[in-house]
């Protein structure tokens, strides 16, 4: 094992970091007098962070004049928003029936010796999140894994070790 990919074995999450509200406000400015404008709002704040800080609901709930609870039920409503910090190289293995029948299992248990992270999770240097999804509509190319955009086909524990090999390697 690579001592990059040794890095990245721990499972403990690490703290979020000290909000910096610079960009959240400017977001906020950038929508605040048009309508229906908190989830640009949301949407913005996630891009710039990489997910919604606990900070930045009270900050939006603030200045848009909302209640937090209202923010967390849009966030998770929607599948889209994040409300930890996560990884900057998403790895998905698709779970799926066909998947499943050709050894997604087997790929699942890779990634997590390997990474050492379960689903949902993200290393402490947040180089990798892990998540388990659903048929991701490639069928034909079962076992199925992704980063990122990525797609990887035909997946095989060698692939894994492949994967996180080049991924372990470039900058974070
Ligand atoms: S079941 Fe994995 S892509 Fe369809």
């Amino acid at each position: 094992m690579s001592e990059a990919v040794a890095d990245t074995t721990q499972t403990e999450m690490q703290e979020e970091s000290p909000f910096d509200p610079t960009k959240a406000e400017q977001v906020i400015e950038r929508y605040k007098d048009i309508p229906g404008n908190l989830m640009p709002v949301l949407q913005g704040v996630q891009d710039e962070y990489g997910y919604i800080p606990k900070a930045a609901v009270e900050l939006i709930a603030d200045r848009l004049n909302v209640y937090p609870s209202q923010i967390y039920g849009v966030l998770t409503f929607y599948a889209q928003f994040h409300l930890k910090p996560r990884g900057k190289y998403i790895i998905r293995v698709c779970m799926g029936t066909a998947c499943h029948v050709l050894g997604a299992e087997r790929i699942r248990e890779t990634f997590h010796e390997r990474i050492g992270i379960g689903h949902a999770e993200t290393t402490p240097d947040k180089r990798f999140t892990f998540e388990l999804v659903a048929c991701l509509g490639a069928c034909g190319m079962a076992p199925l894994a992704m980063v990122n955009d990525e797609t990887y086909g035909k997946m095989t524990v060698q692939k894994v070790d492949e994967i996180v090999k080049e991924y372990s390697s470039l900058p974070l």
